[in-house]
């Protein structure tokens, strides 16, 4: 998607031996865009552990690289011993961030994908090949999220003949992502197709993505948008000012419970309470199918509290931190919540959409070849 009218993506390689990634530095969009190139394992756990980068698919493509680096850095030793701190590394890769099941799932299908060789230099090579084939498949996915999500806007504005207003929380955009986004995929696809539309924005604090990230990629590719605080869909949605909420998800159990940015939740009552259809995009890479109880089993991530208590934004020409509420006061930093199934209305995925209910999602684990 565009940035300053220029096509971008989130990351891609640069050099040879080992290949290194450049990641667009997340921290101080929109106010700086700078790029950072991770040269070694350690970058990237740092990077993924500081949202540098963020947004479950992004992180999964970024871990894949990580593995690949890791790989590399240890290709001079005997397979058996390569296998062993391979291993090592994993774990502490996965340890970065607990919620978002895309880098578990990006680690053990690479794991999985390079274990079948007889030498550290052809496992190295299946590593690199892996992260490209996880990278390309992601674009894909967005991609195919837009053309199955982009039905549900066209058909509430056949209905309804006049602007479509969708709601989003957190960042679901192309900058969670490689390229397109999950739930901005069917936005920019209406866009494309010429369908008006107008976005709700959640600033979605602590960390604001939907301020810093989500109000800036949609403004820099031209979709009419308004910021909102967390606090406001439910007043909007009471007053027919929503038609459509569209979220992502960092994991979503085989019965159809979704875990995303803290806030969701929330979201979800609101929209069950005022009839407006609640959709979660998500590729295929966020589902968690060992798990049939959302709320009970996934592992929500609690981040530093001095998220919550300082916020930074532009002043004076540059990027400062203040301090809000009184010094000393205590604060809790739950970084998702889980939206049960009951409250959504349906899965926009890159083979369709599904109802949120395990016995649909398992034609969906069909069509993917899961088993078990
Ligand atoms: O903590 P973050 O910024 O990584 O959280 C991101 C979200 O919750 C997104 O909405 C989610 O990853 C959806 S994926 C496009």
């Amino acid at each position: 998607m565009l940035i300053n009218s220029i096509p971008q993506r989130t990351i891609r390689e640069s050099g040879t031996e080992p290949v290194r990634v450049v990641v667009l530095d997340q921290r101080n969009l929109p106010h700086k865009i700078e790029y950072v190139e991770l040269q070694t394992f350690e970058d990237i756990c740092n990077a993924i552990n500081d949202m540098i980068v963020r947004g479950a698919p992004l992180i999964g493509v970024c871990a894949a690289y990580g593995l690949y680096l890791a790989a590399f850095s240890l290709k001079d030793l005997g397979l058996d011993s390569f296998q062993t701190k391979l291993k090592e590394f994993t774990d502490k890769l996965i340890a970065t961030r607990p919620t978002a099941i895309n880098l578990r799932n990006a680690i053990s299908k690479a794991i999985e994908f390079i274990g079948h060789f007889n030498s550290t230099e052809e496992e190295v090579h299946a590593s690199l090949k892996y992260a490209r084939n996880l990278y390309e498949n992601e674009i894909d996915c967005s991609r195919k999220i837009g053309e199955y999500g982009v039905k549900l806007i066209e058909d509430i504005y056949q209905n309804k003949k006049s602007t479509v207003n969708i709601l989003t929380h957190c960042n679901a955009g192309w900058l969670a992502t490689i390229d397109y986004g999950t739930a901005t995929a069917p936005i920019y696809l209406a866009m494309e197709r010429g369908i008006p539309l107008h976005v709700w924005v959640d600033e979605t604090r602590p960390r604001n993505q939907g301020a810093k990230l989500t109000a800036w990629e949609l403004m820099e590719n031209g979709v009419p948008c308004t910021l909102i605080p967390d606090n406001a869909g439910g007043h909007l949605m009471q007053h027919g000012l929503v038609d459509l909420c569209l979220v992502g998800s960092d994991r979503t159990t085989r019965t159809g419970d979704v875990a995303n940015k803290i806030g969701t939740y929330l979201k979800a009552l609101a929209a069950k309470d005022n009839s407006v259809p609640f959709y979660v995009a998500l590729p295929c890479s966020s589902f968690d199918w060992s798990l049939l109880d959302g709320i009970n089993e996934i592992q929500i991530e609690q981040r530093n509290p001095e998220e919550v208590l300082y916020v930074d934004g532009l002043a004076d020409g540059k990027i400062q931190t203040v301090l809000v509420p009184p010094l000393g006061c205590n604060a809790a930093n739950y970084g998702f919540d889980v939206t049960p199934a009951r409250l959504v209305t349906g899965l926009i995925t890159e083979h369709g959409i599904f109802k949120p209910e395990e016995k649909e999602l398992n034609k969906l684990r069909e069509i993917i070849n899961i088993k078990g």
